[in-house]
């Protein structure tokens, strides 16, 4: 190789790690770009959701509270817990109990339900929304 030649390949090959440097740089702001944007992409029932309303500031929705605490065992029906949506589980409990004796039962707990669902940073005005949705719910 002759002295022009290996440096016009040493010239090409400065040009390829500059283009791979900045490439590299790019990159990482492109991880950025899609790392900032998580409460927007983020929805709401997924998991992630619930450690946006950890953060979230304001009180916390039914819904929020219900999928982030309550879901984990009136989903399912864990422990025999009434499930989301099913009117036969819920309809004696608001006819004996209505809204109220339900909201304390949630807040203090009730046999197998444990006080506030475990959670243990939400305020009985929080209990009371996600109470207050599913009961809606089994409508
Ligand atoms: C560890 C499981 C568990 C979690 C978590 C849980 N519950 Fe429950 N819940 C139960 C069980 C079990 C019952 C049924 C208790 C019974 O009737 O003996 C119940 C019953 C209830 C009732 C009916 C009480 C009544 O008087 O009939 C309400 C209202 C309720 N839960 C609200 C909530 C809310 C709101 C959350 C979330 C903040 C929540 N629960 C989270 C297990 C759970």
């Amino acid at each position: 190789m002759s002295l022009r030649q290996s440096f016009t390949a040493f010239c090409s090959f400065v040009v390829v790690v500059g283009a791979l440097a900045s490439s590299v740089v790019s990159a990482e702001d492109s991880v950025a770009e899609r790392i900032k944007p998580v409460g927007k992409t983020c929805m709401e029932g997924q998991p992630c959701a619930a450690a946006i309303v950890a953060v979230a500031s304001g009180p916390r929705t039914g819904e929020q509270v219900y999928t982030a605490k309550c879901s984990l065992c009136h989903g399912a029906g864990v422990l025999n817990a009434p499930k989301l949506g099913d009117a036969s589980a819920w309809g004696p409990r608001v006819a004996e109990r209505k809204l109220e004796g339900l909201y304390e039962h949630a807040i203090k707990g009730f046999n197998s339900m444990p006080p506030k669902g475990t959670c243990t940073d939400c305020s009985d005005d929080e209990i009371k929304v996600a109470v207050k949705y599913m009961v809606d719910k089994a409508k």
